[in-house]
């Protein structure tokens, strides 16, 4: 369809590459499958050669994957392709993404290779994954600060080995709109053979126009949108899949494109990325951030209530944000709380509803009124939780203001299903919970983070906090979600152990280079 725009999610590759952004098997599964029901057409599961992990993981989306196209990313080697190959090909729609930089730049200082060297190697590679599969993409990395003549050239010689979508990257985030628009359709107009491909853009975040590039790129002709949920991505990240979307479906009037994505699985997907990585949406993010639909001023808060459409391009409704009128309390029936659940997006078994069932019935017995944040942060910890070695049962910490008794904790934990109990001290609450609980587990961890996020308002609002440790050299990131905040760190502080431990199992993730 020549106004139709693929959106290809590449979270769980190049967004998985921003700092304290690693995810786990269980997690990318999850969130792979979320991307599903998000309406994505293509997922980029990984990087298959670079670790044994990333390679079970692209190879596990691939298998559970239903409709959506599962590509793998490889770099211009025989040895890249053919594991990516290996890791892929059980998908439904596998497709094999190949890149090779053409900047001169990249191809001199990184590459040291020669132009024609660099056309030879597009053809032999592109050449190789044909013979796999006819669902071929080629990225010409930096493109942006290509030879416009020579990216021309590249394309063509990627088109007429096999390959079926050109990538044109913003690699360094360095365009501008207008001048990216111009690229793309220079470079459509001028590859001889660009008819029989789709072209795709794929733009870094540097300078904050991720998403104007993106725009700008689509408004040219390209029909393929290389996007992260939230904008997560390497240094400054990627375009964000929520703005482009909604770019595009607020200013069908001004772009005539249309997509396949679901709109009101933006929130839910987004907010679930974000507790699996464990870093809160910014509040001013767009679209999904807490104050997209806030009205503070007067004057905006009077418009508001006139006409919605004085300050509201799009409602929240539509991008899953749903102002639902069912309240859920002490006294809602387990038949409510289903419907609240399946309003949201979720869809539970009846094991899952019952555990939801009770844990949203014991959080209601402090808080009067749960908020749909406190109904996600729960689904979030008591379904999605993955089986873990360490489980906290039970803390109690005593705060002192001067002298005297210095602040105490008392925990106790299940380790590898055994129970035990132990007290101790701190220079403050936290400090004393979190000596405490590695002392249990025999860890040693360096703290690197400590953040607390009021899920909903209200005094009695779910606490959710993050912490992110550092343990000979590897790093993992750790939440939990409480009312009271002592309780929501220590299950964060046990959540980012039991991720260091997972990751020393799965062995240490080799760090991503590109050559
Ligand atoms: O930024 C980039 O150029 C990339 C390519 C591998 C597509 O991530
Ligand atoms: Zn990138």
């Amino acid at each position: 369809m020549a106004d139709y725009v693929n959106i290809f999610d590449t979270t769980l590759r190049d967004g998985e590459q921003s700092p304290g952004a690693t995810m786990n098997l269980q997690e990318k599964l999850r969130l792979a499958q979320q991307l599903e029901s998000l309406g994505v057409d293509i997922i980029e599961a990984g990087f298959p050669i670079s670790s044994q992990g990333d390679f079970e993981a692209v190879q596990a989306i691939a298998r559970q994957a239903k409709e959506m196209q599962v590509a793998g990313l490889a770099r211009c080697t025989e040895k890249d392709i053919d594991r990516c190959w290996e890791a892929i090909k059980d998908a439904k729609r596998p497709r094999l993404h190949i890149f090779l930089a053409t900047s001169p730049v990249h191809m001199e200082s990184k590459l040291r290779m020669s132009p024609e060297q660099v056309l030879e190697t597009i053809k032999k590679c592109v050449t190789r994954c044909a013979g796999y599969t006819d669902n071929v993409e080629f990225s010409a990395e930096d493109a942006s600060r290509s030879d416009r003549e020579f990216l021309c050239k590249a394309a063509e010689t990627a088109i007429a080995a096999g390959a079926k979508v050109i990538n044109i990257p913003d690699t360094v985030g360095y365009a501008q709109p207008r001048e990216f628009g111009d690229l793309i359709a220079h470079v459509i107009a001028n590859t001889p053979n660009s008819d029989k491909a789709v072209f795709s853009v794929h733009c870094h975040n540097d300078l904050g126009l991720a998403t104007a590039n993106t725009m700008a790129a689509l408004a040219a002709g390209a029909r393929q949108a290389e996007v992260t949920l939230s904008g997560i991505g390497e240094r400054a990240g990627n375009a964000s899949l929520e703005e482009v979307v909604m770019s595009l479906s607020v200013r069908r009037d001004f772009y005539g494109l249309t997509h396949g994505i679901k709109a009101d699985q933006l929130y839910p997907s987004c907010r679930l990325l974000s507790l699996t990585i464990g870093q809160p949406i910014p509040n001013n993010k767009a679209i999904v951030g807490a104050n997209a639909f806030a009205h503070e001023s007067g004057v905006h808060q009077d418009g508001m209530l006139k006409n919605r459409e004085t300050y509201e391009i799009m409602t929240p409704q539509s991008v899953g944000r749903k102002a639902s009128s069912l309240v859920i309390g002490k006294h809602s029936g387990r038949t409510a709380m289903r419907s609240k659940v399946e309003g949201m997006g979720y869809s539970l078994d009846e094991a899952q509803i019952d555990l939801l069932f009770e844990a949203v019935k014991s959080l209601a017995d402090r808080k009067k009124i749960l908020h749909d944040d406190d109904i996600i942060a729960l689904i979030q910890e008591e379904i999605f939780r993955l089986p873990d070695r360490f489980r906290l049962k039970h803390v109690s910490v005593q705060c002192s203001s001067c002298g005297g008794v210095p602040p105490t904790a008392a925990v106790i934990l299940e380790i590898d299903g055994e129970e035990c109990s132990r007290a101790g001290f701190g220079a403050g609450p936290v400090d004393a919970l979190f000596h405490v609980i590695a002392d249990m587990v025999k860890r040693d961890p360096e703290l690197e983070q400590y953040a607390v996020n009021a899920i909903s308002g209200g005094t009695d609002a779910l606490g959710e906090v993050t912490v992110r440790i550092k343990e000979h050299g590897l790093k993992a990131t750790g939440r939990g979600a409480h009312p009271d905040i002592l309780v929501a760190s220590a299950r964060a502080f046990v959540d980012a152990l039991n991720n260091l431990v997972k990751q020393e199992q799965e062995g240490v993730r080799m760090t991503y280079q590109r050559d």
